[in-house]
């Protein structure tokens, strides 16, 4: 029996475009170097949602996803979650139980990628815009361009100051943003302080500075925050060597 040419077609274009995100699909590997299970969630600007939108990550534990070209989207971790009737997660909670259908709420530390973005170069950073709750690392495997390491060296949680603090049965589970906190125009860059001319560093965005060195700690902070990596996989790390919890 002859095959018509549209089916003949059809499977051609399929083997072409299978083809085409094996060969550019990014893995990311997802890693807890936590003493504690952590929840992934995470979110796609663009494309599909990686791991279901969230999972269960066991201490030293990792596991792997792949993502297709053009892929943008965040990754954060969950702490405390029960996922029962009245579930929710003690820090970056989501919308959707287990499989987040939303942001994590703040405070939430975030990495945050562009895959194939301007001159086709992945770009990535980890961002304590929206506060912090866990220590945070992307680190590019392979690929060619500057590929920095981005992440926390130590746990914000231990220095945040009494105005910052979220607690919980009396400990530190995460730290709110300045703006969160008092939302002030000189901390969130909006009204006089809307230009990257005004928008300056404060003492509160010094102290994720110190937590993350290269990470976004205030709203205009691009100087050293964005990096760029091409043709590379990524590993994300929760609690990277280097910050405590
Ligand atoms: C930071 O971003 C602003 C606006 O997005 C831009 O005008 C400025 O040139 C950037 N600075 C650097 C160092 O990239
Ligand atoms: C995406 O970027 C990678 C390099 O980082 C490249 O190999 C791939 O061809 C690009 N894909 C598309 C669809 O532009």
């Amino acid at each position: 029996m002859a095959i018509s040419p549209g089916v003949y077609f059809l499977c051609l274009l399929n083997l072409f475009s299978f083809g085409a995100i094996f060969s550019s699909a990014t893995l990311f590997t997802l890693e807890n170097g936590c003493n504690f299970t952590v929840w992934p969630g995470s979110l796609a600007g663009k494309g599909p949602s990686i791991g279901g939108g969230g999972f269960a990550l066991a201490p030293g534990s990792s596991s792997q996803f792949q993502a297709p070209a053009g892929w943008s989207g965040l990754f954060w971790g969950r702490t405390g979650c029960k996922f029962d009737n009245a579930g929710k997660c003690v820090t970056g909670n989501c919308g959707g139980g287990l499989k987040c259908s939303g942001g994590g709420e703040p405070p939430v530390s975030l990495v945050e990628f562009t895959l194939n973005g301007s001159d086709n170069k992945d770009f990535y950073n980890v961002s304590p815009v929206d506060g912090y709750n866990l220590g945070l690392a992307v680190k590019a495997v392979g690929g060619t361009g500057t590929c920095q390491y981005a992440g926390c060296v130590k746990d914000l949680n231990i220095d945040c100051p009494a105005e910052l603090q979220m607690l919980d049965s009396g400990s530190v589970i995460s730290c709110k943003s300045a703006c969160a906190a008092f939302n002030k125009q000189e901390y969130c860059c909006t009204g006089d302080h809307a230009t990257p001319q005004s928008c300056s560093p404060t003492k509160y965005s010094q102290l994720f500075k110190n937590a993350c060195p290269t990470a976004y700690s205030y709203p205009c902070d691009n100087a050293t925050s964005t990096m760029t990596c091409m043709g590379s996989d990524y590993a994300i790390t929760f609690c990277p060597t280097g910050s405590s919890t």
